[in-house]
């Protein structure tokens, strides 16, 4: 792959104020990438299970990975950082700028190819990719559409982990309705059944749940204290892990799902 790979302007977008939504916060911030957010930053979390489940039994070094609306590249860079040769795409330009900028600083340049497309409308033929790595933009898209362009386009065997937010968390809930800075662009939070539809074509689907109550811990107050934001997460993170065992139907509530597929 190029050091630094041209931004491919390949598919016409269907979503001109996303994508203006997105330039813009990219130009000036980086507050709606979740790695950038010390919450999701705390371990065991549902970014390091997704990303183990990325790779299965085997390592990704090597492997031909897609990662979907990739923002400003932090996911590109855990992934190319475990050796992966990495197409980062997104409809943001600005976004895919600063992903190219951040793998350049990681000495990471040579191992990415950066795509400007939409993720229902992959420029990429049959049975290409090896894995795909999706987190955080299902508000914003046709689900079924998406699932279908991820299976066409992995190999027969190859898997993808989607990291995405739920609809139903009751605080959430009440946060997006009072702060949300997504109102303008009207996303539509993913529920079970939204999943479900992104993993009709596949032959294997797993949707596992996490942060129930350790959503508390995301709250600026804990969050910007690092002392305090350890043991808190730890704590809920237990109790959540308890209270899901036992009540299998609270699934629904967690605020962030991870969706494993296999073609
Ligand atoms: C909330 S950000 C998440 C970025 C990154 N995945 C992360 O977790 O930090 C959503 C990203 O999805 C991208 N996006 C939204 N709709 C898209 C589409 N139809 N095709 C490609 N990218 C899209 C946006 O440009 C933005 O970079």
């Amino acid at each position: 792959m190029s050091k630094v790979a041209p931004l491919n302007e390949t598919t016409h977008t269907e979503h001109p104020s996303v994508e203006e939504h997105y330039d813009k916060v990219w130009t000036e911030e980086e507050g709606e990438a979740w790695e950038s957010w010390p919450f999701f930053r705390q371990n065991p979390s549902a970014l390091s299970f997704a990303l183990d489940r990325l790779a299965g039994n085997a390592s990704l070094a090597d492997k031909l990975v897609l990662d979907l609306a990739c923002g400003v590249g932090y996911s590109t860079q855990e992934l190319a950082g475990r050796g992966a040769r990495v197409f980062p795409l997104d409809l943001s330009s600005q976004g895919l700028r600063k992903t190219l900028q951040r793998l350049e600083r990681a000495r990471l340049g040579d191992k990415v190819a950066a795509v400007r497309s939409s993720v229902e409308q992959l420029p990429f033929a049959d049975a290409s990719i090896e894995a795909v790595f999706a987190q955080n933009f299902l508000m914003h898209v046709n689900p079924e559409l998406v699932g279908r362009e991820v299976w066409r386009v992995l190999k027969p065997g190859g898997r993808a982990i989607f990291v995405e937010p739920l609809a139903h968390h009751p605080l959430v809930k009440l946060y997006r309705t009072l702060f949300s800075s997504y109102k303008g662009i009207k996303p539509k939070w993913s529920s079970r059944e939204d999943l479900q539809l992104l993993g009709q074509p596949f032959s294997y689907t797993k949707t596992s749940g996490f942060y129930l109550l350790t959503a508390l811990a995301s709250v600026g107050f804990i969050q910007k204290r690092p002392w305090l934001l350890k043991p808190v997460f730890t704590v809920l993170h237990g109790l959540d892990r308890l209270l899901l065992k036992l009540f299998p139907g609270l699934e629904k509530y967690t605020w962030v799902s991870v969706t494993e597929l296999v073609k």
